[in-house]
């Protein structure tokens, strides 16, 4: 009956795990289903990190249950006297010397993998310039928004990260006002972005865990920062080299704002130039704007980070920020109407980059030219 009872108690616990445990293995945001090179090595370094100390944990249970059993009085006998040990150097060492081996063990990979994943010296040609071959985004953090732009295509937008699948991905990360943290979890750790100073690292992303998630990974803010820091999220879209090449392509081909299509929409661009486009640009150029860009707006898939990407939601966040995403500065920066605010979201619903309109050769001519004018400077100077 006992017996019973115990396997219930522990089915039951097993099950409750379960629930929680389930819950950490999502393909789009679990740092336990490492999506690319970095994320692997920082995984194996938690599990070789786990094994030692499941192995630790073993070993003293073992002792102590051994201690427990062999060596009690009804066993030995009232007059039984342990052994004094106090001062035998032969434990002394063995007792300092194992964990120092455990610790050296755990040192190694550790220090050579921080060293490794801090590389990021290919962001750079030999004469300081930026690399026009390798992928590089500048990633500056707002409350509570994530600006991207890639400076070899000068080609900015804001969050929805796309990158390419198997490839390094070099980040160079900086906050706008406060310190925020830069974190897809699945890609890899976390990194701060600071007020003054850039912090490097790169990503990789796994063309076959990238289908696996359906090519979307989430990613987070992980420094509080201000009352909607749970709000801060973003998307990362990990693309096939040549679909992320043709992104790009698309968006260096908006050149001008797209044109509003119906009446309404037109009316709606009209107030947005006259309040809003301070703030957000609605063509892909031009970094470290106030706002988020807005150029391919009707292609994201949320509303202000977090909701669906729907009309009525984009009326609700314009009408009311503060209730959405609290302390954010879009908050009493304009006064508009209702009906304004219907047909300012029916234009930006419209924003949309055609895909396919840009060419992907131009792209690449472009990126030789810069690459060009920026030798022919140096010959300059
Ligand atoms: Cu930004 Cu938390």
């Amino acid at each position: 009956m006992k017996n019973r009872w115990m396997n219930a108690k522990w089915i039951g616990l097993l099950s409750v795990l379960m629930v929680f445990l389930s819950g950490c293995g999502k393909n789009h945001l679990s740092t336990l289903k490492p999506a690319g090179e970095v994320g692997q090595e920082q995984f194996n370094l938690m599990l070789l990190s786990i094994i030692i100390m499941i192995l630790v944990i073993l070993v003293v249970v073992v002792l102590f249950t051994f201690a427990l059993t062999k060596s009690r009085r009804s066993k030995v006998g009232e007059e039984f006297e342990p052994k004094d040990i106090a001062g035998n150097h032969t434990l002394e060492v063995i007792w300092t010397s194992i964990p120092i081996l455990l610790l050296i063990i755990l040192a190694i990979p550790t220090i050579y993998f921080t060293f490794k994943q801090a590389d990021t010296q290919a962001m750079e040609t030999e004469d300081g310039e930026l690399n026009g071959e390798e992928v590089i985004v500048n990633v500056t953090a707002h409350q509570y928004w994530w600006e991207f732009e890639y400076p070899n295509q000068e080609v900015v937008t804001s969050q929805e990260l796309v990158v390419p699948t198997d490839t390094k991905v070099y980040f160079n990360l900086q906050g706008a006002d406060v310190k925020h943290s830069f974190w897809v979890p699945a890609a890899g750790g976390k990194m701060d972005t600071n007020i003054d100073g850039i912090n490097s690292f790169y990503l990789v992303f796994d063309d076959d865990k990238a289908q696996d998630s359906n090519r979307l990974f989430y990613g987070k803010c992980a420094e509080l920062c201000g009352p909607s820091h749970a709000l801060m999220d973003f998307k990362v879209e990990a693309l096939p080299q040549e679909e992320y090449e043709q992104w790009l392509a698309d968006m260096q081909a908006v050149e001008e704002p797209a044109q509003a299509s119906t009446e309404d929409a037109a009316e709606g661009q009209e107030i947005f130039n006259n309040s809003c486009i301070g703030c957000h640009a609605v063509t892909p150029q031009g970094a470290g704007a106030q706002g988020p860009n807005l150029a391919n707006f009707g292609d994201r898939d949320l509303i202000a980070g977090y909701l669906e990407h729907d009309k009525e939601n984009l009326v609700d966040w314009i009408s009311d920020p503060e209730s959405l995403k609290p302390g954010n500065k879009m908050t009493g920066a304009y006064d508009l109407s209702e009906e304004e605010i219907d047909k300012v979201a029916e234009y930006l619903m419209e924003l949309n980059v055609e895909e396919g309109s840009g060419d992907v050769s131009t792209l690449k001519e472009n990126a030789e030219e810069s690459s060009e004018e920026e030798s022919s400077e140096e010959g300059g100077n």
